[in-house]
């Protein structure tokens, strides 16, 4: 069935596009006959890009229209908005993909976990702030996706900074659909994509991993439907055991657990036999 933003020839932009499952978006959505605007830190990484997916648009190289911009920055993200509409018009999917795995542990250094936020957090913000209110005004349909984590949902000991910043954006992307759900004439929805393992950048395969194509496959699936929880299972972890340990995470609360007890060791056992009703 046709789908009235996927199918309809209007621009996709998508940060964080010169690897991963950014740029296997902009290879689909180029695919699927959208032009596409990648963005990413700089012109060199861009530049490696630009020919694969132009290869798949239908006009070729006229359909694609790279950006080097840091999505932390709120002004390059508002010059970046008002080039991509000069270019291409109104725009019908923004993806906010970018990520930097700077930060680290609760005693991390500070200045790494701003860097967390201001990317994974504020550049999500800056994106939504800079693109959505003419995608807003225009009345037609239009999707926004903010790429999370599972580590914005269970908080795995670790990245802290990591699991902080994909669960704000959680809160926020779940607020932002609310919100333009609720806005007279608004045709925009918001979806929040969270993918499993995936073997991006220049990793080699791993075999419990799934890759940025087999993502963006489900994300497509998902979109079609309409969904705004766009879970990614992975060649480990099912949907199952995702179920499992979002309901186990969210027990800790309404059991009086500790928080992550999923990892405390008075608690293994329980978890380990714990089963969806
Ligand atoms: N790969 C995984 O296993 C995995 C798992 C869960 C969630 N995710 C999420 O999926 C999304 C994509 O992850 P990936 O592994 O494909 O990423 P990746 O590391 O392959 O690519 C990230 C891209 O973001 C760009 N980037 C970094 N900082 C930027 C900035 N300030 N401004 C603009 N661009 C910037 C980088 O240059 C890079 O091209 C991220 O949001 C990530 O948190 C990934």
């Amino acid at each position: 069935m046709t789908h009235p933003v996927l199918d309809s020839r209007r621009a996709a932009v998508v940060t964080g596009a010169a690897s991963g499952i950014g740029l296997a978006a902009c290879l689909r959505f180029a695919s699927l006959g959208m032009p596409v605007c990648l963005i990413d830190l700089s012109d060199a990484a861009l530049k490696r890009v630009q020919d694969q997916v132009a290869a798949k648009a239908p006009n070729g190289g006229k359909d694609v229209l790279c950006i080097a911009a840091d999505v932390s920055n709120a002004a390059e993200m508002a010059a970046a908005a008002a080039t991509v509409h000069d270019q291409f018009g109104p725009v019908g999917v923004l993806m906010n993909n970018a990520v930097t795995r700077t930060g680290g542990g609760v005693w991390a250094d500070p200045a790494d976990w701003h860097k967390a936020l201001e990317v994974n957090f504020w550049g999500v913000l800056n994106g939504v702030n800079a693109f959505a209110p003419p995608m807003i005004e225009r009345s037609e349909p239009a999707m926004i996706v903010n790429c999370g984590s599972k580590q914005g949902i269970t908080n795995p000991p670790g990245n802290v900074a990591y699991n902080v910043t994909k669960s704000a954006l959680k809160t926020y992307t779940e607020a932002l659909q609310h919100e333009l759900r609720n806005t007279d004439g608004c045709r925009v929805s918001a979806h929040l994509l969270v993918p499993g393992w995936t073997t991006t950048g220049d990793r080699a395969p791993a075999a419990g991993a799934w890759s940025a194509d087999q993502v963006v496959d489900h994300m497509i699936s998902a979109l079609r439907r309409d969904d705004f929880y766009i879970v990614c299972p992975d060649n480990e972890v099912t949907p199952e055991m995702d179920r499992t340990r979002i309901l186990w995470a969210a027990g800790d609360i309404t059991e009086n657990r500790p928080p992550l007890s999923r990892w405390h060791p008075d608690y293994r056992d329980a978890f380990a036999a714990f089963k969806l009703e």
